[in-house]
């Protein structure tokens, strides 16, 4: 059989590693295409027109607030100071970034999201809460990842990314080894990534995938831990509609492991 690009990531592990160093080692990405390989979005980028008051904030708030495009990021470069950082990666309406915002103030908080509406959403929560601690990106959150330092986020949360649930989209998951390395090498020992989602499939993969994923501990002990929201965890626009659906949602809290 000739094999052709198509073939090659399932049959011949060709490309090199990708390796981020973290403390107490490095973490490697193993040679497959996943999102931090294939550096594609899809889904996306524009909804419905923007009307008046949106287009507003995109020309006025949005550049006062923005992750710039290229170059070393930082909490001194965004915020002017050394405040801990925190990043929601696919904000969606921004409705959960802008409440952890207003929870800790004192925190620099990144969101990425791609999707124009969603950006607009979260800045009339940034504008309507008077919120000065949150930066926005319109893009890839793998863009921002790979320009923070190493150990520099505290907290890190992913909320029902985009499932893409036929197997042969499973290289588009967020939740998969690549992200998920480049994730650990940017999170303080110590720090928290939370993830949540109200699908099956997507589920028993990220499971799967934050298992290999030595340098996550998953902190639950009780399936209650994984059943039930905890407090400071607002409630997300998909997963209020995954409720109204009558789906069941899960709720992973995980430790980045001080050594690994
Ligand atoms: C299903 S929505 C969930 C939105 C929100 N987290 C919520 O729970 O309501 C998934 C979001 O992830 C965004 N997204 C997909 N890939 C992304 C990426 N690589 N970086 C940042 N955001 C991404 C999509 O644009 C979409 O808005």
């Amino acid at each position: 059989m000739r094999i052709s690009q198509r073939h090659v990531p399932r049959f011949l592990p060709i490309q090199g590693l990708a390796t981020w160093r973290v403390p107490g080692g490095a973490v490697s990405a193993p040679a497959m295409n996943d999102p931090s390989t294939i550096r594609r979005l899809y889904g996306r980028r524009q909804g419905h027109k923007l009307r008046g008051g949106q287009q507003t904030l995109v020309d006025e708030l949005l550049p006062t607030i923005e992750v710039p495009r290229t170059g070393a990021l930082g909490a001194a470069s965004l915020f002017g100071d050394d405040r801990p950082l925190a990043l929601e990666i696919g904000f969606g309406a921004g409705e959960h970034l802008a409440a952890q915002a207003a929870l800790y103030p004192e925190c620099g908080f990144i969101g990425c999201e791609p999707f124009l509406n969603g950006v607009v959403g979260a800045l009339a929560h940034i504008r309507e809460r008077g919120l000065t601690n949150v930066r926005l990106y319109m893009g890839d959150a793998l863009d921002v990842l790979e320009r923070l330092p190493e150990a520099s986020l505290e907290r890190a949360w992913l909320l029902h990314p985009d499932p893409w649930p036929k197997a042969r989209h499973a290289k588009r998951r967020f939740m998969n080894d690549g992200p998920i390395a480049l994730l650990a090498a940017k999170l303080k020992p110590g720090g928290r990534f939370r993830f949540g989602t109200d699908h099956p499939v997507y589920c028993r993969w990220a499971m799967m995938a934050m298992q290999r994923a030595t340098a996550f501990e998953w902190l639950a002990e009780t399936a209650e831990d994984f059943l039930v929201r905890p407090p400071d965890w607002p409630e997300t626009r998909y997963e209020a509609k995954a409720r109204r659906l009558g789906h069941e949602v899960w709720y992973f809290q995980y430790l980045r492991r001080k050594a690994c």
